[in-house]
């Protein structure tokens, strides 16, 4: 059915066009230090604020400088300090990270979903938009009660199996196919399944969705 054909194609297609990038390198070592969501955190709240190439170098130096929690913590982050201060252990579900300072929904879920595999949503702009063609939803991305009704369509979304890879693979696809102003269409992996397609073809636009 049709969210298993979602999964399935764009999963297939992360599989093979991922950009190989430092955070995705990460792998818990088996001592406890939690790299991997460390590093998720750290990567996460970079991309919100500037793009993925000016990250890159930025991300690498971050965890030069700071490459541990425990590093950070002295350095004196609130969030870091109350993880360290509360035993060390990395929170693992969304609703235990929104409790640490500096961390919202969106990157709880990330790192909820990416480091740890709780099959929850992540909803940035990228998100709004391809989420907004697949379904065909024209409203205003900016209006909250729009966005509600996002993070609960990729929440019905999110494969269960492989969460993180599957976040990222819908950020990915938009940040690279299902752009704002010129869509590569004949390359996406869902187009068989976008509403928004299929619906152009009786007149109007990919990209008149969202708002
Ligand atoms: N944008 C923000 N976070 C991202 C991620 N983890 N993968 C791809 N694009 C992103």
């Amino acid at each position: 059915e049709e969210i298993a054909e979602i999964r399935v194609s764009l999963l297939e297609w992360y599989d093979k066009n991922k950009r190989d990038l430092p955070w995705r390198r990460l792998k818990d070592d088996d001592d406890g230090k939690e790299i991997k969501a460390y590093g998720v955190w750290v990567s996460e709240v970079m991309l919100q604020q500037t793009r993925v190439a000016t990250v890159i170098d930025y991300f690498n130096r971050w965890m030069l400088k700071w490459p541990t929690l425990y590093h950070l913590s002295l350095a004196s982050l609130e969030g870091a300090k109350k993880i360290i201060e509360e035993g060390g252990n990395f929170p693992r579900t969304v609703s235990s990270l929104k409790k640490v300072p500096g961390i919202g929904e969106y990157t709880a879920g990330a790192i909820a979903s990416i480091a740890f595999n709780e099959a929850v949503p992540v909803v940035d702009g990228n998100v709004v938009r391809v989420l907004a063609r697949l379904k065909a939803i024209s409203a205003n991305p900016k209006d909250s009660v729009t966005v509600k009704k996002f993070w609960s369509l990729a929440g019905q979304l999110v494969d269960p199996h492989r969460p993180g890879e599957f976040n990222q693979a819908l950020m990915e696809l938009g940040a690279t196919i299902c752009t704002p102003t010129s869509p590569s269409c004949s390359e996406c992996p869902i187009s068989a399944q976008c509403h928004a397609l299929t619906l152009s073809r009786q007149g109007g636009s990919v990209t008149d969705y969202p708002l």
